[in-house]
């Protein structure tokens, strides 16, 4: 290749990086930039969008929880209040701004997903964070905890199976009132018993809120 070939070749890259760069394609190398290594741990404990209590709990377990939570399974994207609340106010980043999760509404359960038919009942999802107790969903030990992950069988039978005509109580057959829906157990079910635990020390550490889930006892956080 002459000298000349190589300086085309060399303005053609100048060209193609400035036009690149113009148009905001450039951010290949931003996202270098923004590398967030390779600890679940780490990343996990620095996405908590609210003050963790870690008395006496094990940062490794909870990090690797908030992980799992926060940035893998985006539990609060429906065990929040909705849309419209999930993020504080300036906070959206469907408005192109910086995240900032609300914390009145995180994982306090409330988010409306209509009925399955019309009349039937609807699926809301429940509250998350510990009541007085210390233990997440209303007091549901680590054995429940891995019960409902791995089976969907929801311990409080909220909505059975209608047996006549659908109303506001029951979810119409086929679907299955004794177990969750929408809830991506079928998903969850195949998590390790490592990452399970980890998610339960997390939602055991994160503030109690009062949450929005119809009905629930007005001083569950004590
Ligand atoms: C796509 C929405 C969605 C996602 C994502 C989701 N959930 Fe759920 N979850 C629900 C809904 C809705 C219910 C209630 C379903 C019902 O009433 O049939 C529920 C119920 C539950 C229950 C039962 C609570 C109880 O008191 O019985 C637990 C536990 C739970 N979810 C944990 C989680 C965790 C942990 C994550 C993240 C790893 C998660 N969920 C992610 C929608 C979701």
């Amino acid at each position: 290749m002459t000298k000349e070939h190589w300086l085309k070749l060399g303005c053609t890259g100048a060209v193609v990086a400035a036009v690149l760069a113009a148009s905001g394609l450039s951010n290949l190398r931003g996202a270098k930039a923004q590398s967030n290594g390779d600890s679940r741990i780490e990343i996990g404990l620095r996405a908590a969008p609210v003050p963790l209590n870690m008395k006496g709990r094990n940062p490794a377990q909870v990090g690797l929880g908030s992980y799992l939570v926060n940035v893998a399974g985006d539990c609060n994207g429906c065990h929040s209040a909705g849309p419209q609340s999930e993020y504080a106010r300036g906070g959206n980043p469907f408005f192109g701004q910086p995240t900032q999760t609300n914390p009145a509404t995180y994982l306090g359960g409330g988010r409306d997903f209509g009925a399955l038919i019309p009349g039937s009942a609807h699926i809301i999802s429940r509250n998350l964070t510990p009541d007085s107790s210390g233990l997440p969903e209303g007091g549901n030990s680590f054995d429940e905890f891995v019960q409902i992950m791995r089976t969907g069988v929801d311990p409080d039978q909220m909505h059975p199976t209608c047996t006549g005509a659908p109303d506001a109580n029951c979810i119409p057959a086929p679907f299955d009132g004794s177990l969750l829906q929408v809830m991506p157990w079928p998903n969850f079910k195949d998590l390790s018993d490592h990452d399970l635990r980890a998610i339960y020390e997390y939602l055991k550490a994160v503030p109690c809120v009062q949450g929005n889930y119809p009905g629930e006892a007005a001083n569950r956080c004590g």
